[in-house]
């Protein structure tokens, strides 16, 4: 009975009133890579959400922009300041890598990298100074499949020569039910699982004009009026809060 008990408070702490995770971190800074071979995939705006999700949960949370592209950067110009603060700090080269995430670390709970679409010095120091990544996949054709294959020939690569384990997870994004191929591709993906030891967040993000129209006016989808778009974020950000409760130390 007491066991029973205590079980039932850690429940309800772990639950709060929202319905959304309330775990305790591990008392370092948590550090998530987004990342993928390719653009245009959804990099930028799955960092944003994750932050601005995580933001309006009463956490700590920044963006490291490492795209030349600046799309996060220019994103927080056009946020209001009196929306849930996402500071980004733009960062491109590997040394200045290192040291913003050191800088950081002492003062944020969550770093979102939000990467550019190469493999490169930078995104590599990225990757292995993260306590995970995040793919984010488009199910659109024989390309996302090729790029997603070399993409994880790479973090084989990484694993090896870092051995470690660096976690990765497939997030999939703009999808669209009523196209067959894309259910073809979710069962390729699931090969690579195996193949590459990649995990896969089970929450799909559809393929919705809310994301740009959120995007054009520095917002995340929880902050907008579109309630599809702000579920399956929240079902997304949930998850990805279980993960960050996993390496909790
Ligand atoms: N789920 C989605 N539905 C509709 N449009 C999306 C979705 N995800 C991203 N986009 C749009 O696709 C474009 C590329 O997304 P972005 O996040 O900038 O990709 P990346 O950072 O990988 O290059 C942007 O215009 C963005 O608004
Ligand atoms: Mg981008």
């Amino acid at each position: 009975m007491y066991a029973f008990c205590i079980s039932f408070v850690y429940l309800c702490a772990i639950i709060n009133a929202k319905g959304m995770l309330n775990i305790p971190f591990k008392e370092t800074t948590m550090i998530i890579t987004v990342i993928s071979f390719k653009g245009g995939v959804g990099k930028s705006t799955i960092s944003q959400n994750l932050a601005v999700t995580l933001a309006n949960e009463g956490r700590d949370v920044c963006i490291i922009d490492a795209d030349e592209n600046e799309s996060s950067n220019i994103w927080y110009s056009f946020r209001d300041e009196n929306l849930a603060a996402v500071p980004v700090f733009h960062v491109t080269n590997r040394t200045d890598m290192s040291k913003t995430i050191n800088t950081l670390n002492s003062r944020f709970e969550i770093v979102i990298i939000d990467c550019p679409p190469a493999i490169k010095d930078t995104t590599s120091r990225a990757v292995a100074k993260s306590d995970f990544s995040i793919i984010p996949i488009t199910p659109t054709g024989g390309s996302d499949v090729w790029a997603t294959e070399k993409f994880l020939q790479h973090i084989e690569l990484l694993r090896d020569r870092l051995d470690a384990p660096l976690p990765c997870y497939f997030a999939v994004n703009r999808y669209e039910s009523n196209v067959s191929m894309h259910k073809a591709y979710l069962e390729a993906l699931d090969a690579y699982q195996e193949q590459y030891q990649v995990g896969r967040l089970e929450t799909i993000i559809h393929k919705r004009s809310a994301y740009g129209e959120a995007n054009a006016n520095g917002l995340g989808v929880v902050e907008y009026e579109n309630p599809k778009a702000k579920k399956e974020i929240k079902e997304l950000v949930k998850e990805i809060m279980t993960i960050m409760s996993s390496v909790t130390v």
